[in-house]
């Protein structure tokens, strides 16, 4: 058994973040996205990853993650120099792959539970494809499966207009060498692509032995704001250790699971956990509220937040209004003067967002 994970993409429903930088490398309670599937996947037993890569963001993707082994698994990178399609990168993956059953996880995706039920559910059943299902509320937004009373697949449709379910389609697939030419027979879709569903949808036809098992647990796609956001809150609900490496002056308060990096100094805080907070930063008469991430390096002085992630070397002065359900970018700098401020002064980024609400 193999894995293949997709980590390239262009990321536009994360702008601005992914002008500079791989959406699958936006963390989540201060962890790259893309780690928690290749940890899913290592906890699983599988040990041999490819990762598909882009041109724009592939050596930024390798710089960070590694040869794999501090997962103890071995990575190899496949660049994928156009995104022609989620079927498209598992062809040129075909060489790493061989004739071997695979996992495919898309990057951005996260799931509780384990992989490995899922995983003996495809090697018992002997099937040539094993795919996951969420209710979803928006099923237009993804690709959607129609099943039998019996739970066997009749149909899937890639983004619907008119969904026959509720059920989307999650991404992360199970699949045996069959679907290689499925994925030779089909055309590129509407939007240009080789689209994964319809190779899946042409082993249906054959007809191959496809199925599909439903999530107990959660899933989010972490496309979005309001996904990683959501994704960042019940991180950090399930799996915070309390662990305070940096300082905490003695007129501070930290209250519930807070983990606090190396070399970080916490001066005058009020910390209502669940929080997580990098190394080498310095926080001075905050209020850090629950559900919030802190990156390495963030400077926090005189500023008030909740539910909200800040990225690496982010600098927030003199902010008493509370910043809530905010994604900070990296080296993003937010201050305000310590007397009433009489004019704004802005250097934004394409694609930014401001509300004073
Ligand atoms: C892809 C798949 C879709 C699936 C989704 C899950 O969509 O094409 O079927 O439901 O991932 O994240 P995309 O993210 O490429 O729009």
């Amino acid at each position: 058994m193999k894995a293949l994970i997709l980590s390239g993409g262009k990321g536009t429903r994360l702008r601005p973040l992914t002008y500079t930088g791989a959406k699958q490398l936006v963390p989540v309670a201060n962890k790259p996205i893309l780690w928690y599937g290749i940890e899913a996947i290592a906890a699983a037993g599988i040990t041999e990853i490819g990762i598909i890569i882009s041109p724009e963001t592939g050596e930024e993707v390798k710089a960070k993650t590694g040869n794999g082994d501090r997962f103890g698994v071995q990575i190899t990178y496949i660049l994928q120099e156009q995104p022609k399609g989620l079927a498209h990168a598992v062809k040129i993956a075909q060489p790493f792959l061989g004739d071997s059953p695979f996992v495919m996880y898309l990057g951005d995706n996260l799931i509780q539970g384990d992989l490995r039920l899922f995983l003996e559910y495809f090697q018992k059943q002997d099937l040539d494809a094993l795919t996951l299902l969420c209710p979803v509320a928006n099923p237009s937004a993804f690709g959607v499966a129609e099943i039998d009373g019996e739970g066997r697949v009749l149909q899937l449709l890639e983004k619907p207009p008119v969904p026959p379910s509720n059920l989307a389609l999650v991404g992360i697939y199970f699949f045996n060498h069959a679907i290689h030419s499925a994925i030779s027979a089909i055309q590129p879709s509407a939007r240009g692509e080789l689209e994964i569903t319809d190779a899946i949808q042409f082993l249906i036809n054959q007809p191959k032995k496809v199925a599909a098992r439903q999530l107990e647990g959660w899933w989010l796609d972490t496309g979005k704001k309001d996904d990683l956001l959501e994704a960042n809150r019940i991180i950090l609900d399930t799996c915070l250790d309390s662990t305070v490496l940096g300082e905490v002056d003695s007129s501070s308060q930290v209250i519930g699971r807070v983990e606090i990096g190396s070399r970080s100094q916490v001066i005058n805080c009020t910390i209502r956990g669940p929080v997580i907070i990098g190394s080498d930063c310095h926080l001075e008469n905050c209020f850090i509220g629950p559900y919030s991430s802190i990156a390495n390096q963030v400077t926090l002085i005189d500023a008030d937040l909740e539910h909200s992630v800040f990225l690496e070397g982010a600098k927030v002065v003199g902010i008493h209004q509370r910043i809530v359900d905010s994604l900070i970018g990296q080296r993003a700098q937010l201050k305000v003067a310590p007397q009433r401020p009489k004019a704004m002064r802005f250097l934004i980024g394409d694609d930014s967002q401001i509300e004073l609400v």
